[in-house]
């Protein structure tokens, strides 16, 4: 096998946070606006309820309330932060970066904002770049944020993908660490000849918002979840082995495997492949379906503060979404 480097320079999360809206809409709401039902949506999905943001708010708020909790929880103060990194593809305006005016809310302004657009996996997209910006020395602390809207770009006719999404922000603050802890490894790829199975086309130059475009529905988002729920499998499965790898371990020494929140099945279908037994397995789908590149930290945080993940536990975290993109970490808490 191909030898993988010994990290020497780590990064850690010392802080977490996450917003969602207060607006529940349960799969019985949905039942009165598309040809659905509970039984069928709670069995393909796992899905009880999403959130949703209401009309006229904005991903930022949610992104700066995540970050403020975030930034208590690690005792850190918005002037000391390095670098804010939103991975997105629902963000406030088409520019500047949501990133942006989260910056100008929270005072950072020390900091550069970035946002990443590579759908469920921005987070770890952004984690992954904070980490390399850390061990390069050119960053020490950074807000790291997954945040999503997706509600703004779903066709609410379309019962193959409105029941799935829901909105919410969490954010990370991460952290140069002495020690051998914090993130063990953290994987990202992407397959961009598969981009034609999940996407939003309607709105950017490729395909320009006219009367007509509008009339089809180009401007919301698109899915052959079949397909994509046959890659998600494959794909986590395989990231998750490779993130495993990097931090040299054995599938035995992780204690919680939080994925993310597409499907319950997805979900299931990668622990058995990895053989990580159900309980340690964290799930909270039920509450808010799919919320893209804020399900894994959205996730995360919620374990930390349950109390489930204890100090000193080891997550495996693995994520798949449209580009196709992927990620995955090792994480010592
Ligand atoms: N209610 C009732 N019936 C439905 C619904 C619904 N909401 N949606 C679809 N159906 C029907 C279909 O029309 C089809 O009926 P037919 O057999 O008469 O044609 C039947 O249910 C089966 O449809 P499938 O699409 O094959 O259902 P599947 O079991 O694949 O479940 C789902 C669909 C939940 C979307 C699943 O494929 C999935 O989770 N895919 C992956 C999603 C994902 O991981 N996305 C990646 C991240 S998202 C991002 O990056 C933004």
């Amino acid at each position: 096998m191909e030898r993988l480097p010994t990290r020497t320079c780590h990064s850690r999360i010392t802080g977490m946070g996450s917003a969602v809206p207060e607006q529940v809409l349960t799969n019985h709401d949905l039942e009165l606006l598309v040809d659905t039902s509970d039984e069928w949506i709670t069995g393909r999905t796992g899905i009880k309820e999403r959130r949703m943001c209401k009309k006229g708010e904005r991903l930022s708020d949610y992104c700066v309330k995540a970050c403020r909790r975030a930034l208590e929880d690690a005792q850190v103060e918005a002037g000391e932060i390095d670098a804010i990194l939103i991975g997105t593809i629902s963000g406030d305006y088409r520019f500047p970066a949501t990133s942006i005016f989260v910056q100008s809310e929270l005072r950072a302004m020390n900091a550069f904002a970035l946002d990443i657009s590579a759908t469920c996996s921005g987070w770890l997209y952004a984690l992954f770049h904070a980490d390399a910006l850390i061990a390069a020395g050119r960053v020490r602390k950074a807000l790291v944020v997954g945040a999503e809207m997706l509600t703004s770009i779903t066709d609410w006719s379309d019962r193959s993908t409105c029941v799935l999404f829901g909105d919410a922000a969490a954010a990370a603050v991460v952290e140069a660490s002495d020690g051998h802890e914090g993130v063990l490894s953290v994987h990202i790829g992407s397959n961009g000849d598969l981009a034609h199975l999940l996407y939003c086309k309607g709105g950017g130059n490729g395909k320009y918002l006219t009367e007509e475009s509008i009339r089809k529905g180009e401007h919301y988002l698109r899915m052959s979840g079949n397909d994509v729920f046959k890659h998600a499998v494959r794909t986590m499965y395989r990231a998750s082995v490779k993130a495993i790898e990097l931090a040299h371990m054995e599938i035995d020494e992780i204690d919680w495997l939080i994925p993310h929140q597409a499907n319950i099945r997805i979900m299931e279908a990668t622990a058995e492949r990895l053989r990580i037994p159900r309980e340690r397995v964290f799930i909270n789908i039920d509450k808010y379906g799919n919320t893209s590149a804020a399900s894994v930290p959205l996730a995360i945080d919620e374990a930390r503060r349950t109390g489930k993940l204890k100090p000193g536990q080891t997550v495996l975290t693995v994520v798949f979404g449209g580009g196709f993109t992927w990620g995955s970490a090792v994480i010592r808490f």
